[in-house]
């Protein structure tokens, strides 16, 4: 996998990038105004020498000379940062002065109105030149005048322009470049202190994460782990609770079991031994039924959310769990009805705790539904599926409609030795299924109806 950049190496490119373009490109623009002025300024000297030199041009009788002494030659060449040429040519006898090497512009016609400025190279050095035609009155023939300047005046002043506008940009450029790395580097440090404190904890220690001197951005962040902080601290008191509970509860059938072999052991004849002995199945069976029911929580707690959900038929799995609970209602001579469509009623399920899930419900019904009483399940399709379980037994009382769904809770009095888990383990598999349940009695003595809808 490709490593992440580093945030300050990305603010860092993400400035200084387009920082450095824009120098680029400011320097090339630069480059080439700097070329343009000094071309106009330096070309203008060069037209004033083209021009002291045309005046030079004399008319004569039989055609046109060009005559400058030796000491006018050497002053016009002198020139201490270039080297100057010149060369005037008669278009009727050809070379008159200067030097033959000063290249002639591309094409006459050109300089025909104005002079001509054009780049080319004398003795393999760049020059520029600028050429003139002439006219001598009195004669009939044209004279080209050239003045050709290497160009190292030209670029020593492009130079000094170009380094004017480029060195303080690029210092721009470091100084900006400096700045977000050391204000980063400040900015980040907060957060290295939040790392290192939340480094340094005990995996017990959930208390709040001290926020006062993170920078806002990183605000939100502090406060979602803070809340997770908060939810894991409940759900660790939560689950402490009912570790106590589960023992406390697992720990008075097996004590009474002790006991009870104790008694059994310090008996000799069998038929007295008989209380002793059924005492300890009931016992053993209480312990059977407290751990079934906590395994059945623990699956349903630790079922990885919607991932393992899987289309099931909530008509087919209703019909066998009510077909196996049929013996049981018989035994309290309850009748037990099944009420569904016949077409299948598909939900995104896992079979078997929802299974778990009606079984509870209908040990609940058996357990607390009026004896010769009738049971109803009942299924309804469409988009939202329910299932419905209805006793007519003594129902539950408004006050504890809410309580009852608690861990280990029992309403006081309540018949049968059952733990208090049935319901929970019905919300706790109803939630894994986002499904709701309802519970509504009609009275005192009216039954319970119990309804989950998918
Ligand atoms: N169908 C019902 N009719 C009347 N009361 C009920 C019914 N179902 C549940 N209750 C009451 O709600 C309480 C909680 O039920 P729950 O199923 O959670 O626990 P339990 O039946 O006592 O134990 P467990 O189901 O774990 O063996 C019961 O003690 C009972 O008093
Ligand atoms: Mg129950």
């Amino acid at each position: 996998m490709r490593k992440p950049l580093s945030l300050r190496m990305q603010l860092l490119l993400r400035l200084t990038l387009p920082l450095t373009f824009v120098v680029i490109l400011d320097t090339a623009v630069s480059y080439y105004v700097a070329l343009h002025y000094s071309n106009v300024a330096y070309d203008r000297w060069l037209l004033d020498s083209v021009r002291s030199l045309a005046q030079e041009v004399k008319a004569q009788r039989d055609g046109v000379s060009f005559d400058l002494p030796p000491t006018a030659v050497e002053m016009f060449r002198w020139d201490d940062m270039d080297k100057t040429f010149f060369k005037v040519e008669s278009t009727r006898v050809g070379f008159l002065a200067g030097d033959s090497a000063v290249p002639n512009p591309p094409d006459l016609a050109l300089l025909k109105t104005e002079p001509y400025y054009f780049d080319s190279e004398v003795q393999g050095t760049k020059v520029r030149v600028v050429s003139m035609l002439m006219a001598p009155t009195a004669t009939s023939e044209e004279v080209l005048v050239e003045v050709a300047e290497t160009v190292n005046k030209r670029y020593s002043m492009i130079n000094d322009i170009l380094l004017a506008v480029v060195v303080p940009q690029l210092l721009l450029v470091l100084v900006t470049g400096f700045h977000i790395w050391t204000g980063i580097n400040r900015g980040l440090r907060p957060l290295h202190n939040l790392t290192r404190e939340i480094a340094q904890r005990s995996p017990r220690d959930l208390t709040p994460i001290h926020d006062a001197l993170v920078p806002l951005e990183v605000l939100s962040l502090t406060h979602t782990i803070n809340n997770l902080l908060n939810r894991l601290a409940s759900a660790m008191v939560a689950q402490q609770r009912f570790i106590e509970n589960a023992a406390h509860q697992l720990r008075t059938p097996l004590a009474g079991l002790k006991v009870q072999a104790e008694r059994a052991l310090r008996i000799d004849d069998l038929p007295a031994m008989r209380p002793a002995l059924t005492s300890i199945k009931s016992s053993a069976d209480r312990v059977a039924h407290l751990s079934s029911q906590l395994l059945v929580l623990a699956r349903s707690e630790n079922a990885e959310g919607h991932r393992l959900l899987q289309p099931v038929n909530l008509q087919v799995l209703a019909k066998e769990c009510c077909i196996e609970w049929v013996p049981r209602a018989l035994e309290k001579d309850i009748e037990l009805d099944f009420d569904a469509p016949q077409a299948p009623i598909p939900v995104a399920g896992d079979a078997t705790l929802l299974k778990e899930m009606l079984n509870n419900l209908l040990d609940n019904a058996v357990r607390y539904g009026k004896p010769d009483g009738r049971i109803t399940v009942q299924l309804l399709s469409g988009v939202r599926p329910a299932l419905i379980v209805e006793d007519d037994g003594q129902g539950i009382p408004s006050a504890e409609l809410d309580k009852v769904f608690e861990r280990f809770y029992r309403i006081p009095g309540s018949q049968g030795d059952g733990c208090g888990l049935g319901l929970s383990i019905v919300k706790e598999i109803a939630d894994l299924h986002a499904a709701r349940v309802g519970l509504s009695s009609a009275g005192v003595g009216q039954g319970l109806r119990v309804e989950v809808v998918f």
